[in-house]
């Protein structure tokens, strides 16, 4: 991915990096119908928003919102129907080699062993499988799986498995990481362990994330910014900063307070509109 056309924007709420920040997705316009049998469903409706490189930008938004859709859509897995999305100044029309994008289940082969599940994307791309092993070695022992490279799976606890999928996709040193709730359905001190995990790696190897979550306080812990979405079709009811210093101990995730501003937007798109949003055939086509 080339660095070449770059927007110059204000630097990460609480960043521990001084230098100038850059914008490395850009979503202009977004909107995403979905043509039914019998209706459209518009999931996505004129969303706007920049990511700075080295952000950790999360999205919170009621079941329904679009918040998959929209990844789905930057990772180059989806068309939009209208609008665009670039990153690093090159729009996105398929899946870019250094995005990586890690789902709520692991996504393992059963039948493969912890370092040959990680493996598998190599060969899949026709890379140097003995070089890619080393790496994979490597950050496999980062993510404390050194002592399970030839298990299975179903040998595996469902954090530890998605250490495999996290350690996957970290050993293909993606600039971009796209997580679509990679830790709900994990219990929540496995989930504590992760995300401060996860918070390390990126910061060390220089990763922008963008996180899907339903966990407010996650959202706030973890990142720079959070995009709230109103319920459907999906916009941007809000972004807010969240000034916390970095690097975010294990303290500061169990008393994070939410920003006033945060607590302002939330009860706008929640608790005043139906879960699952409208509800009133308005796309009748
Ligand atoms: N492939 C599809 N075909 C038709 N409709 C879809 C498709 N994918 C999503 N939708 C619709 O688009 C809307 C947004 O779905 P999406 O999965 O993006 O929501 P979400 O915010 O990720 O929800 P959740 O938090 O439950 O995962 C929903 O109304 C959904 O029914
Ligand atoms: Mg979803």
């Amino acid at each position: 991915m080339s660095s070449a056309v770059l927007s110059k924007v204000e630097a990460p709420a609480g960043a521990s990096r001084s230098e100038a920040a850059v914008a490395i997705v850009e979503v202009r316009g977004l909107s995403k119908i979905f043509h039914l049998e019998d209706r459209d469903v518009v999931a996505l409706e004129g969303v706007d928003v920049t990511i700075r490189e080295r952000e950790f930008v999360s999205f919170v938004g009621r079941s329904g919102c679009g918040k998959s859709t929209l990844l789905n859509i930057i990772a180059g897995l989806l068309d939009a129907t209208s609008g665009t999305v670039d990153i690093s100044g090159q729009p996105v029309i398929e899946p870019f080699r250094h995005v990586g994008f890690m789902f709520q289940a692991p996504v393992l082969l059963p039948w493969r062993t912890v370092e040959s599940n990680v493996l598998l994307p190599a060969e899949v791309m026709g890379l140097n499988v003995a070089t890619v092993r080393e790496k994979a070695r490597s950050v496999l022992a980062t993510v404390g799986l050194s002592d399970f490279l030839t298990a299975y799976p179903k040998q595996l606890s469902g954090g530890m498995q998605q250490r495999v999928a996290l350690a996957r996709v970290l050993t293909y040193e993606p600039k971009l990481l796209l997580m679509d709730e990679p830790f709900g359905a994990l219990d929540e001190f496995t989930r504590e362990a992760m995300n401060l995990e996860l918070l390390r790696l990126a910061e060390s190897a220089g990763i922008t994330v963008i996180f899907v979550t339903h966990n407010i306080s996650e959202a706030v812990f973890l990142s720079n910014r959070v995009v709230v979405m109103t319920p459907r079709p999906g916009k941007v009811a809000g972004i807010v900063d969240i000034p916390l210093p970095r690097p975010r101990e294990i303290a500061v995730m169990q008393q994070c307070p939410w920003p006033a501003p945060l607590e302002v937007v939330l009860p706008e798109v929640w608790v005043l509109s139906p879960i699952g949003g409208r509800t009133d055939g308005e796309e009748a086509a």
